[in-house]
């Protein structure tokens, strides 16, 4: 939970400006590492069976018992953990968010952030300055930290597990598809899903060798090696096939420019067959209604482009895109779970 000022230093701080609101954001920064730590050495964990008392945790977790006492006493403050007659317990909100990996996975969150604030943010001066990244791309990092890449994937699973259905629902073409490329596809999960749910589908997933070896590890769980296969390398590189009855961009577009968005749609108008469809979804520019939504996808931008030279776009922009390539039809879709981020549907003409 962010550290949530009260009448009188909302009042002070943002209407009267007598304090400075940038400690929110020195308090953010304290405050995920807080998270982080507890999270890495499994204090939510520990708290899931019982509350405890700060001596139990230390003992249980065999942390320092000082540091232990202060380490509850943050996480309290910031809505983590509660604490009656000298046990503690998990928060609600920590139950529901902080323990299961499906919903939300804050354990591979904070270990691919961690990760990145370490390792990439020291470049970000010059990046801002000259546009380069020593890195290349996250992708091209993250190619050689297999740990870290299937953190990575991991976060994005749990998106997956939370907003998946709800983008599913509106793939209408589902029912009659039967063969799908999923470009960029990572864990292969929106694949997974697709083919469960309909058991004449076949998918392709094309990553990076990295990335599927997760999605190699989901599809043998769900029991679909048959139907969900593997095509490994760069997508601008590798053959891509022909006769796909639909193709998947999803949380793909946001990392190239016009020009390269273009090519890529003609890449699957030239894969798919007469009447074919491409769905299209990622996070769009504009203002939102929401303060945090607003914020969060603008974040998100900046660090799309720290990360990987990317970007958002607006729809007027997918629509262009989908004119020039001769897609028809067009239908934008808006995902209530997850603000700011539409699902974009068109035809082959
Ligand atoms: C943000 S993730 C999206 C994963 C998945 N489609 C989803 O929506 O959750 C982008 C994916 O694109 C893959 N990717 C990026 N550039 C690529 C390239 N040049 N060739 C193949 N895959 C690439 C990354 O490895 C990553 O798995």
């Amino acid at each position: 939970m962010p550290i949530q000022p009260n009448f009188l230093e909302r009042t002070a701080m943002f209407n009267l400006n007598l304090i400075p609101g940038v400690i929110l954001e020195i308090g953010g920064a304290l405050a995920f590492q807080t998270v982080a730590l507890a999270a890495k050495m499994g204090l939510f964990k520990a708290l899931a069976a019982r509350p405890l008392t700060s001596t139990e945790i230390a003992q249980t977790l065999n942390s320092h018992p000082r540091g232990t006492e202060s380490l509850l006493a943050a996480l309290a403050s910031i809505g983590y953990v509660t604490e009656k007659n000298g046990r503690y317990a998990n928060t609600r909100m920590t139950e529901k968010w902080a323990l299961d990996d499906e919903v939300f996975n804050l354990g591979a969150s904070m270990t691919f952030w961690t990760a990145v604030f370490q390792e990439l943010s020291p470049d970000w001066m010059q990046v801002m300055q000259t546009g380069d990244r020593p890195y290349g791309s996250i992708y091209e990092w993250l190619e050689n930290k297999p740990d870290i890449a299937d953190a990575f994937q991991q976060q994005l699973m749990a998106n997956v597990t939370f907003t998946g259905a709800d983008v599913i629902k509106k793939l209408r073409w589902a029912e009659t598809a039967v063969k799908l490329l999923d470009v960029g596809g990572g864990h292969g999960l929106f694949s997974i899903m697709l083919c469960e749910q309909h058991p004449h589908l076949y998918a392709t997933v094309l990553d990076t060798p990295t990335a599927l070896q997760t999605a190699k590890s989901n599809i043998a769980q769900h029991g679909l090696g048959e139907r969900v296969h593997l095509l490994q390398g760069d997508l601008w590189q590798v053959e891509w096939g022909d006769g796909y009855d639909a193709i998947l961009l999803f949380n793909l577009i946001h990392h190239y420019d016009a020009a390269k968005n273009i090519e890529l749609l003609q890449r699957c108008a030239a894969a798919l067959k007469p009447g074919g469809q491409i769905a299209i979804l990622d996070q769009i520019a504009g203002k939102l209604p929401g303060n945090v939504s607003n914020a969060i996808i603008r974040l998100i931008a900046l660090h799309y482009f720290l990360l990987a030279d990317g970007r958002v776009y607006t729809h007027d922009d997918i629509q262009s895109w989908f004119q020039q390539t001769g897609f028809t039809e067009a239908q934008f879709h808006g995902i209530p779970k997850a603000p700011g981020t539409s699902l974009m549907v068109a035809r082959k003409g």
